[in-house]
């Protein structure tokens, strides 16, 4: 299997040379951070209409962690376009953060069209690093489809633990590699190192669901789901909550 997975790759990487040559040369990173934002504005609507009801679901539990102020700090990690904002309660307080600043105009957008909420501020950083958020400065993060890109979700699940305060959530919702061994993983390890530079780092056998379950969350609910496209090579997906 091994091998006939290196030669399907470099039959890949021969197909989409001057994608490879550019990304080694630095060219395609910045092109990448300038497209991926009109990317995912594209795909935005579609998803949602996919998502709707769980997300609904998932998102309607932020409310019950508002106490008596009827208000909740909530970091936006990895914020992108802002897909998720029409899903929150309102009396939701949020925090956006995202390394690519070029998402910025559609993330005023969103905030546009969800006037229900109430935006602190964009916070240009990766989650590997989020020193411009205070500990225990939260009561949510949500992070929807981020873990597969970021450099290190362990050091990303650290910081979400630590922007936390006690019993506070991180709502997930991510995409994951198809069981080892599997046809659909074999592909998903052909296609990674090409998907990798088109969908800007994006890793697609990544087993996130064992991340969360070794960072320190003192409780994890988790369900699996099928992939909302079919046609595309991105897996399975795990949607739930971590308690701090
Ligand atoms: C596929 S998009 C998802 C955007 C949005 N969360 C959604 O559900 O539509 C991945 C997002 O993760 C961001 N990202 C990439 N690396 C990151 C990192 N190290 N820390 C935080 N966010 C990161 C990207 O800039 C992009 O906005």
């Amino acid at each position: 299997m091994d091998v006939l997975v290196r030669l399907l790759q470099l039959l890949m990487l021969l197909l989409t040379l001057p994608l490879h040559l550019m990304a080694l040369l630095g060219l395609w990173q910045p092109l990448c951070k300038s497209y991926f934002p009109y990317l995912m504005a594209a795909l935005a609507d579609k998803t949602n209409r996919k998502m709707e009801n769980k997300k609904r679901e998932l998102f309607s539990e932020i409310k019950g962690l508002m106490g008596t102020s009827g208000k909740v700090a909530l970091l936006e990690l990895g914020c992108g376009t802002g897909a998720n904002f029409q899903f929150y309660p309102a009396g939701c307080r949020i925090t956006c953060l995202d390394p690519n600043p070029h998402f910025e105009k559609f993330l005023k957008r969103s905030m546009a069209e969800n006037r229900h909420l109430q935006y602190e501020r964009f916070v240009v950083a990766p989650g590997e690093d989020m020193k411009q958020v205070a500990d225990g400065s939260m009561d949510v993060v949500v992070c929807t489809l981020v873990l597969c890109s970021v450099q290190s979700p362990k050091r990303v699940l650290q910081e979400v633990h630590r922007v936390l305060r006690p019993g506070g959530v991180l709502f997930f919702w991510e995409h994951v590699a198809y069981p080892r061994g599997s046809q659909a993983f074999m592909w998903q390890q052909v296609f990674e190192p090409t998907w990798k530079h088109i969908g800007d780092g994006c890793y697609l056998t990544r087993e996130t669901w064992k991340d969360l379950e070794n960072a320190q969350f003192s409780e994890i609910q988790m369900e699996r789901q099928p992939p909302p496209f079919k046609w595309l090579p991105v897996g399975p997906h795990i949607m739930g909550k971590a308690v701090k």
